[in-house]
């Protein structure tokens, strides 16, 4: 168990889930940013409309953070319903 979600990444590594995340809501990236940087899952998918209040503006910051990750950040600009049906059944979803 654990007690704060910065841990998340470290209990990911504990329990050697080394494949494929998905962050549903990523605003800022910030979250997304620190699982990459704790964690040792190969690709974490990020997804997020951005485009209400979470702006355009919000996902170019993001996508400039998350890009030191290179091949191992993937960032998907969509609203969730579309690519939840595909991912559900073949990855760890992070909803945040
Ligand atoms: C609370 S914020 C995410 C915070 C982020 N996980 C963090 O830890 O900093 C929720 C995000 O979900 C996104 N969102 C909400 N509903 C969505 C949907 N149906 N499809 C895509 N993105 C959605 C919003 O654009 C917003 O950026």
């Amino acid at each position: 168990m654990i007690e704060d979600r910065k841990q998340f990444g470290q209990l990911l590594k504990d329990k050697q889930l080394n494949g494929y995340g998905v962050e549903l809501g990523v605003a800022t990236g910030h979250f997304s940013n620190h699982i990459l940087n704790t964690s040792s899952l190969k690709v974490l998918f990020s997804i997020d409309r951005w485009n209400d209040h979470h702006t355009y503006q919000e996902y170019v910051r993001a996508a400039s953070m998350l890009s030191q990750h290179r091949e191992r950040s993937v960032i998907l600009k969509m609203p969730f319903e579309k690519q939840y049906i595909y991912l559900k059944m073949k990855y760890l979803i992070l909803y945040t």
